[in-house]
């Protein structure tokens, strides 16, 4: 069991490729951390470099306090999984998982012990005499996993490890991982660019973007509380809705402006005017087909039935934003709708973010996650923080009491 601590790791590619840009990253004891981030972010490479596998331009990898970064992989005490399972067809299940131990020379009797074992935890005991050929993906995959954790590693480094199964039986292997890799608790770093994956099985989670971290925290704060617009977007399937607004204090309210609308918050947050980004879920949304009071009035431009909900595109004056509303809801396409925020009673996991920000489109595009290219973002995480900490309010269900922003005291490491 050990610690995984990465000190300003910096990989550069071909003189000036910055396939992983100075991080910085600890991993305690046991935790499940899932690196998620979209392709070509750095996430094999960071993983490599902590394998060994890969040298770091600059920076120090730790692991159980010891400093491997001049260690070869065998001397570090990891096991990886890659993507591609690399199971060998003309061994059995029986000489795949034991082929590590063979390679150490373990006594045959121990080596019969540790592979049934380990075949037992991913359920491939009946398997054992057959041939990986004869082996369904998701069986190969978990001969692949066996293979890793019959060496019983201080660090289990998993790269998409899932990736080659169809979405039913990743479904199951998902849940069947997760309830593995708790019994074994070892410490474990698991790359995924699935955001679902990553939330359903990390402790916390590590977001990559460009070859760096823009956030780490548990599943829900990455969820509800993104460092950035980036996140917000990449995390959550449909992505945050992001709408460009104003505030404008008087008379110790707040007006938020939405195109020609408004809607008023009696809050006191800090600054009375200005540019603001508002950030919403679709399921924080209320929905409502007759005027309400409070509620901003849009025109509902898609209905998408998707069997748990409806999911309605709408739009308020030139901004489109997603809803989730119920299977009953009678939403019309091109009817108009009225909306409010369906507000959070937690306020460490608000449902409304307001952000004061910069909002030009040149901003939205930039972190749009669809539009990702090789060059320098343009809003920066630590802009974002400087930005969130000055303007970031959260509100309660009230609408009447404002909680302080918190960058770090709930516990989300602050974006560097
Ligand atoms: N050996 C190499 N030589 C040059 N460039 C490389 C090399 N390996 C990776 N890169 C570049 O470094 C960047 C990060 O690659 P990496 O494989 O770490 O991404 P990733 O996040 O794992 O992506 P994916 O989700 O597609 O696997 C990419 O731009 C890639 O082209
Ligand atoms: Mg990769």
């Amino acid at each position: 069991m050990a610690e995984i601590h990465l000190q300003n790791i910096t990989k550069i590619f071909d003189k000036k490729a910055r396939a992983v840009d100075d991080v910085d990253l600890t991993v305690t004891d046991q935790e499940f951390m899932v690196l998620l981030g979209p392709s070509g972010c750095g996430k094999t490479t960071l993983m490599r470099m902590i394998a060994g596998l890969e040298y770091p331009d600059s920076g120090r990898v730790r692991i159980g306090g010891r400093d491997v970064t001049d260690l070869p992989p065998r001397k570090r005490d990891i096991a990886m999984v890659f993507q591609s399972y690399a199971v060998f067809p003309h061994l059995t299940v029986f000489e795949n998982i034991a082929f590590g131990l063979r390679m150490k020379r373990v006594a045959k009797p121990e080596v019969a012990r540790r592979v049934e074992a380990a075949a037992e935890l991913v359920q491939l005991s009946p398997y054992l005499a057959r041939y990986s050929a004869q082996l369904s993906g998701g069986q190969r995959q978990r001969v692949a996993v066996a293979r890793a954790i019959v060496m019983e590693p201080a660090v289990l480094l998993m790269d998409e490890p899932l990736s080659n199964l169809d979405a039913l039986l990743r479904l199951n292997f998902r849940a069947e991982l997760k309830r593995l890799v708790a019994e074994l608790k070892t410490t474990t770093i698991y790359v995924t660019h699935d955001q679902v994956e990553a939330m359903s099985l990390g402790d916390r989670v590590a977001v990559m973007r460009e070859g760096r971290i823009v956030q780490i925290g548990t599943p829900m704060e990455v969820y509800d509380r993104p460092a950035t617009q980036f996140v917000g977007s990449f995390i959550g399937s449909p992505p945050m809705n992001f709408l460009r607004g104003r505030i404008g204090g008087a008379n110790g309210h707040s007006s938020v402006h939405l195109g020609d609308q408004e809607f008023t918050v009696p809050l006191s947050i800090g600054r009375t005017d200005g540019d603001i980004l508002i950030g919403i879920r679709a399921e924080n949304i209320e929905a409502e087909s007759t005027p309400v009071a409070g509620a901003i009035a849009a025109r509902t431009e898609v209905v998408e039935p998707l069997g748990s909900h409806l999911l309605l595109t709408a739009v308020v004056g030139d901004q489109r934003l997603k809803i989730q509303a119920r299977t009953d809801f009678p939403a019309q396409p091109d009817g108009p709708v009225w909306l409010r925020p369906r507000l959070s009673n937690d306020p460490r996991l608000p449902s409304l973010l307001l952000t004061s920000s910069a909002t030009s489109a040149s901003t939205q595009r930039a972190n749009d996650p669809r539009r990702l290219n090789r060059s320098r973002p343009r809003l920066y995480p630590h802009q974002w923080s400087r930005l969130d900490s000055a303007g970031a309010i959260w509100l309660r269900r009230t609408w009447t009491s404002a909680v302080p922003p918190k960058t770090t005291a709930s516990g989300t490491s602050p974006p560097r």
